[in-house]
């Protein structure tokens, strides 16, 4: 790459800030739309920014119609790879467009309209993308939960987006169990106050889910006579899903994309952040539940005239630490991105890449990584055995794609470990003290964009204007708080150190441990109790709960330890890895009252800190530590502050 590509991303990048509206509107050209919007930016309800309003068009059309029109109808859209059934199959664009418009149809007999919620708790299977298209073309609002999710998660999320029809499985499938999806959609419908009027259940062969009755309608018995649904026309700014997120409490929060904005800013992000050409093989190693499975396995490749990698299995067990490369060489997959986790995985089976060499990887061109901070050692790990470019970029939920990255379509910045590069178009990062004054390079402080956010982003939370404002907007006027902390160095690059609230990345799965810290309150015999996240070696973080038991309560701390795992698997999922929890006399306080949760997660982590200054009592830390070794943490802990 030469010095004038540098260039040109930094005149792209200071051209995006000042002219938003002539950056926007000229990468909107590459959308397909029915009518023109009237304003690229209307500004007119700050800070609730909207993107091409008065725009009409569909999302669908745009990732599935014009390609067929344009001549891609035998190219294939997607590859359903299921090394856990032993199964791929290929399904070409026109035949995409069939599946969806029919299955659209279907929906539609059973009553669902434009602006319509449909809950969508699927596996990665290809069914899961044609809900998603379908919805897309009534102009329907989808919210895929993930399927690690336990019932009374997805129950909170019935009761929020309150949809008239749920799509769902039999099952999923786990390298170690077939997880059966009807009896937990059964159990969520049961404990939600609204209840859906319709399922449609896709029977897998590997499990028969029992139908209600008058409620569930079997998919195939959905679409036999059913009528292809034409796509309907939808404002640039109405929803085209929500997608629920880890907030600070248990009511986890709607993230809002809206349609054109969405449509226009992933489209721009395959050629200029990833470097995919239409056409070409693009796949997102997640899961349709995340925002990057939404953005990155299903939106942005199809928008692309990519073919999309629907890949049911895991990095490792499935059934080898080759399966990725494997999966690369079969289908001639030029960009992999996935979560730096997956990558630990593989490398501490494959510690010297001998799997890599057993498969021809040419025409593979880079890595992207994201979702938790990626380690150095992992990244190094793996440019040295693919040689290709690894780039870490950082994103959120909220924002849908990248804040920061190198984008490789335009220029390649040298690599600094540790960093996830450059803010890519349309994000003014800056990093900010309390005071809102920007903190020198170097120094760490809270991350926050200078509003506003580009095209794309959450224009609000589902039905909580107030919470959008107040979660996002509020301490830093004029800008929007990413909730990260990190800093920006002398050469403009971004490093993500942490999160300034309690949200935790768990093998890249955002999770809140205020959330766990909810449901183990409800335990009967803990008086109160903390969630921390520790770091662990394979998912670069776990949670680890304290809990403090009633008075008089004489039981054995195992059992206790045992029910209050149990309960968090019950109530919020497997996904949540809650495997370790302690029994402790009384938790470490400021003299107000707050639990110093972060020193806490220092002494686990064999951390050097600060004894708080507002600490009540500091003899309780010691007692922290102790419990901590029995669960093997804060091994080199002497029980003082360094
Ligand atoms: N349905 C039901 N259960 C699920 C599930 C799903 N879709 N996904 C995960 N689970 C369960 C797992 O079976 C596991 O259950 P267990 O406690 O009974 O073993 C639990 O949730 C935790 O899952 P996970 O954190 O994925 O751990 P793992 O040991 O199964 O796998 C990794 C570890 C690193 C291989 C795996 O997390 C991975 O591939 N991560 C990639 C990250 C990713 O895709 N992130 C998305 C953002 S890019
Ligand atoms: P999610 O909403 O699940 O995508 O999680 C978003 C959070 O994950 C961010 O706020 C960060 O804390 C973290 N994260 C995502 N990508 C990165 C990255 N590349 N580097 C560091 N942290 C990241």
């Amino acid at each position: 790459m030469t010095q004038s590509s540098a260039e040109l991303y930094n005149q792209m990048h200071a051209r995006s800030l000042s002219d938003p509206a002539g950056f926007w509107g000229e990468a909107a050209e590459e959308i397909s739309w029915i009518k023109r919007w009237d304003t690229v930016l209307d500004d007119s309800k700050a800070p609730f920014y909207r993107w091409f309003k008065g725009g009409v068009m569909n999302t669908a059309y745009n990732c599935i119609d014009r390609h067929v029109e344009a001549g891609r109808g035998d190219q294939p859209a997607i590859i359903y790879d299921s090394p856990v059934t032993g199964t791929v199959e290929t399904i070409t664009y026109r035949e995409f467009r069939d599946q969806v418009a029919l299955f659209a149809g279907a929906m539609k007999r059973l009553g669902v309209e434009k602006g319509d919620r449909v809950i969508l708790y699927m596996p990665m299977i290809p069914q899961a993308v044609v809900a998603m298209l379908a919805c897309a073309r009534l102009g329907a609002v989808h919210s895929v939960v993930f399927g690690g999710f336990a019932p009374h998660e997805l129950a909170t999320r019935l009761n929020d987006a309150k949809p008239r029809l749920i799509v769902s499985a039999s099952c999923g499938i786990e390298p170690n169990r077939i997880v059966k999806y009807k009896p937990m959609l059964d159990a969520a419908i049961e404990q939600a106050e609204h209840k859906p009027e319709r399922c449609i259940v896709y029977q897998r062969p590997q499990e028969t889910a029992e139908l209600v009755a008058g409620r569930d309608v079997d998919w195939n018995d959905a679409l036999k006579g059913a009528v292809p649904a034409d796509c309907v026309p939808v404002e640039a700014t109405d929803p085209l899903y929500i997608l629920y997120t880890s907030g600070t409490t248990g009511q986890p929060k709607g993230v809002i994309r809206d349609n054109g904005g969405h449509a226009v800013a992933l489209k721009w992000t395959m050629k200029h952040i990833y470097n995919v050409k239409p056409g070409e093989v693009y796949w997102a190693a997640s899961d349709v539940g995340w925002v990057v499975g939404h953005s990155y396995i299903v939106y942005a490749p199809l928008l692309n005239g990519n073919t999309t990698i629907v890949f049911e299995g895991k990095p490792v067990g499935t059934p080898d630490p080759g399966t990725f490369w494997r999966t690369i060489e079969r289908h001639k997959v030029t960009t992999l991105f996935t979560a730096p986790t997956a990558f630990r995985a593989i490398k501490r089976e494959d510690p010297n890449g001998e799997w890599i060499g057993k498969f021809d990887l040419t025409g593979f061109r880079a890595l992207f990584l994201a979702g938790e901070r990626s380690d150095p050692d992992t990244l190094q790990w793996a440019e040295e055995h693919l040689k290709v470019p690894v780039i870490d970029h950082w994103w959120q939920t909220e924002t849908g794609w990248a804040i920061s990255g190198n984008p490789l379509g335009v220029h390649l910045f040298p690599i600094k470990y540790g960093s996830a590069t450059r803010p890519m178009a349309g994000w003014d990062v800056r990093v900010l003290a309390p005071d809102l004054s920007e903190m020198p390079r170097g120094d760490i402080g809270a991350i926050c964009v200078k509003l506003p956010l580009p095209p794309g982003t959450l224009p609000s939370l589902w039905g909580a204007d107030e919470r959008f404002l107040k979660s996002y907007l509020t301490d830093y006027p004029g800008y929007y708080q990413t909730g990260d902390a990190g800093f920006i160095d002398d050469d403009g690059y971004v490093y993500i150190m942490s999160r300034t609230d309690d949200i935790i990345n768990v093998a890249g799965h955002r999770l809140s441990t205020g959330a766990m810290e909810e449901v183990l309150s409800s335990h009967k015999d803990v008086a109160e109790c903390a969630v921390i996240g520790v770091a662990d070696d394979l998912k670069g973080q776990v949670p680890l709960g304290f809990v403090v038991l009633k008075m008089g309560v004489n039981r054995p701390d195992a059992e206790i330890v045992k029910e209050v795992v149990q309960l968090v698997r019950d109530q919020i999922g497997p996904v949540a890895d809650f495997k370790r929890a302690v029994v402790v006399e009384r938790l470490p306080k400021t003299r107000s009252g707050k639990i110093l949760r972060g020193t806490m997660q220092k002494i686990a982590d064999c951390q050097d800190y600060k004894m708080p200054a507002t600490i009540d009592d500091p003899a309780i830390l010691p007692e922290i530590a102790d419990a901590l070794k029995t669960l093997g943490y804060a091994k080199s802990h002497e029980g003082a502050a360094a």
